[in-house]
């Protein structure tokens, strides 16, 4: 719970730091049974000199808080990275009996530039003495390292520098070479690139590989958002196979930002800052400021009416699997699902008259409007028309079903079979007690947290 906020609109299920702010999820790797979250941290719910945060999960829905693994340092503040469980012990910083857990973060001076940091523990840190690994003397944006297992051996890494993002190889974690670059044409969003992923993932028994690239910020109107390449990777370098104008969106709404993957781990399960730097700094939550949007699961498949595209299926059914009713919701925590076939407006609302609705407007798109949704006071941005009500064409045609997962102050409303997804923030100034069909014919089950 949360003392210090409007009032407890803290999450059961979202990760929140128990005091302070994050941004960036950083290092998520999974080892023997754990899911590793790091992430951008400040122990005052404010942005600061980044630390790196640390909690450990074995379902990535409950979180237990562990030690800061990263201080800034005199050269600089704790930017994002990621973390590899180093199986072979490439790096020689433990041994093949005990691996250890690699990061790579970027140490944000003068200049940024990328170090790395090791445990034998997975849970204490120590900062490579011949950093930083990958110097950078003259460029103003060079961060936000994602390490890979390299295709054909050792490792590579995906940085992201300005307007395009830059590959590095190596075969011990240590000694980097530079292999290739992807961008910047069609940076529609004509932001800087940030926090890039690159994995495979296989359909039709092939493989392609996807490049994930945030980006997009500089304008108050156009929010960041992340984007989703389609294409090979050599090894070397990514070749996109489409035209890049038609590259998507992973998530519709702007409360999901700097999306990565887990290392290691056997599914393919991102996880992404559940707010936008439009207005994060203001969010009303007292203590903590600053969420995680709900891991997912990545997946390749082939649309109706879009191609081939990610479904990003949450990775649980966090509620019972029977139904508990058809209007009243029963707490804070609680799942919708919803079915239907014409334009349908579904509203959730509490006793001031505050509403959140979603649904399928008169277009055929699915929409969400939190316009409504709740207390005001913090930012005019939080409300406009641009981050409150944003809708997304199908990619499936007919009958739609929709699934949202509400905890408290986070939702994900997933549409069109996990194609499309919306993470939204909202602050009610009471609960929501009551789920009712405000336009349309749709029939609507209720689900009780387990
Ligand atoms: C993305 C980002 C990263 C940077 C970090 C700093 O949200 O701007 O590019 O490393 O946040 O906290």
């Amino acid at each position: 719970m949360s003392t210090q906020g409007i009032r407890d609109f803290r999450p059961e299920i979202h990760f929140t730091p128990a005091t302070g702010w994050i941004n960036d999820p950083n290092g998520l790797v999974y080892e023997n049974g754990n899911y590793h979250l790091f992430a951008q941290y400040y122990p005052e719910p404010v942005w600061g000199p980044m630390h790196w945060c640390h909690a450990v999960s074995q379902d990535l829905l409950h979180w237990q808080h562990l030690p800061v693994a990263l201080y800034p340092d005199a050269d600089g503040a704790m930017f994002s990275g990621s973390a590899v469980y180093d199986k072979e012990n490439t790096s020689g910083f433990g041994t093949k009996e005990h691996p250890p857990i690699v990061a790579m973060y970027t140490c944000h001076g003068d200049t940024e530039q990328q170090c790395i940091a090791y445990s034998t523990d997975t849970v204490n840190f120590a900062k490579y003495t011949g950093n930083p690994v990958i110097p950078n003397a003259e460029k103003i944006d060079f961060r936000d390292p994602k390490v890979i297992p390299n295709p054909k051996g050792g490792w590579s890494v995906v940085l992201a520098a300005g307007d395009r993002v830059e590959f590095y190889a190596s075969e011990n974690l240590k000694e980097w070479r530079k292999t290739g670059e992807f961008g910047p044409e069609g940076n529609h969003s004509q932001g800087v690139w940030e926090c890039p992923d690159l994995f495979p993932l296989t359909i039709d028994g092939e493989e392609k590989w996807i490049l994930i690239v945030s980006m997009g910020r500089n304008h108050e109107n156009h929010g960041a958002r992340t984007q989703y390449f389609i294409g090979q990777f050599d090894g070397e370098t990514f070749t996109c196979d489409t035209p890049w104008d038609t590259a998507e969106f992973i998530d519709q709404s702007f409360d999901n930002y700097a999306g990565v993957t887990f290392d290691n781990a056997q599914e393919r399960i991102m996880i992404a800052w559940g707010t936008s730097w439009i207005y994060a700094r203001q969010l009303p939550t007292g203590e903590f400021c600053g969420y995680m949007a709900m891991p997912r699961k990545m997946e390749l498949v082939h649309t109706p009416k879009g191609g081939l595209r990610m479904a990003t299926p949450p990775v649980a059914w966090p509620f019972q699997e029977a139904p508990c009713g058809t209007g009243d919701l029963p707490g804070e925590l609680f799942g919708l699902k919803v079915k239907g076939s014409g334009a349908a407006t579904i509203r959730l609302e509490n006793s001031r008259g505050q509403h959140f609705d979603f649904g399928v407007n008169e277009k055929g798109e699915i929409f969400i409007d939190r316009s409504q949704a709740g207390y005001k006071g913090f930012n005019e941005y939080f409300f406009s028309d641009w981050y409150s009500k944003i809708s997304a064409p199908r990619y499936y045609e007919g009958e739609w079903e929709l699934e949202l997962h509400f905890d408290h102050s986070i939702c994900e409303l997933y549409a069109d079979q996990y194609t499309r997804a919306f993470t939204q923030l909202m602050y009610p100034d009471t609960p929501y007690t009551k789920v009712a069909v405000a336009q349309g014919k749709a029939q609507v089950e209720v689900y009780a947290a387990k």
